[in-house]
């Protein structure tokens, strides 16, 4: 079969970026364990608030795990339980939510955590909070007449 140099220099090209991508693909996925976040973890969205840990919102210090602390969050129409949260500089955070009613959005300002909290799920992110100051939690889901007024606060002190 006659190909034109062209046409096998971009069947090249070609197949060449496919395994390139494939291959970071690869890396990124099984060496480096980057995934989604699980949405295996469930709860019955009518008993959060009596369901560990969502029984106690706020932030809580763990022994013998990968991370120092746990920051449990509630979502609710039309705002998050606890208003306001402070977490240590430095400490390594896994940050635990749900919502008790609609979808709602956890989208903490300046940072690269945004999740989606869907009734029934548990949503999990684990963080490193390494710059003093506020961030701002909104939600960015819309869910309601009060949307816009969800938000709430972690302050990383040292
Ligand atoms: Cu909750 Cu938008």
């Amino acid at each position: 079969m006659h190909m034109h140099k062209f046409e096998k220099a971009w069947l090249i090209f070609g197949i060449g970026s496919l395994l390139v991508f494939l291959t970071v693909l690869g890396v990124s996925a099984f060496y480096l364990g980057n995934q989604p976040p699980s949405c295996l973890a469930t709860i019955d969205p009518e008993k959060v608030d009596t369901t560990a840990p969502f029984n106690e919102p706020g932030l809580k210090k763990v022994e013998g795990k990968d991370w120092d602390y746990e920051l449990v969050f509630v979502a609710s129409a039309f705002s998050y339980s606890p208003a306001s949260v402070e977490v240590p500089y430095g400490a390594k955070v896994k940050i635990i939510a749900t919502t008790k009613d609609v979808v709602h959005g956890f989208e903490v300002a300046g940072s690269n955590i945004n999740m989606m909290l869907e009734p029934g799920y548990i949503s999990e992110h684990i963080t490193t909070f390494d710059k003093t100051g506020e961030y701002l939690i909104v939600c960015n889901e819309y869910c309601g007449v009060g949307h816009h007024m969800m938000s709430s606060k972690i302050k990383v002190v040292k």
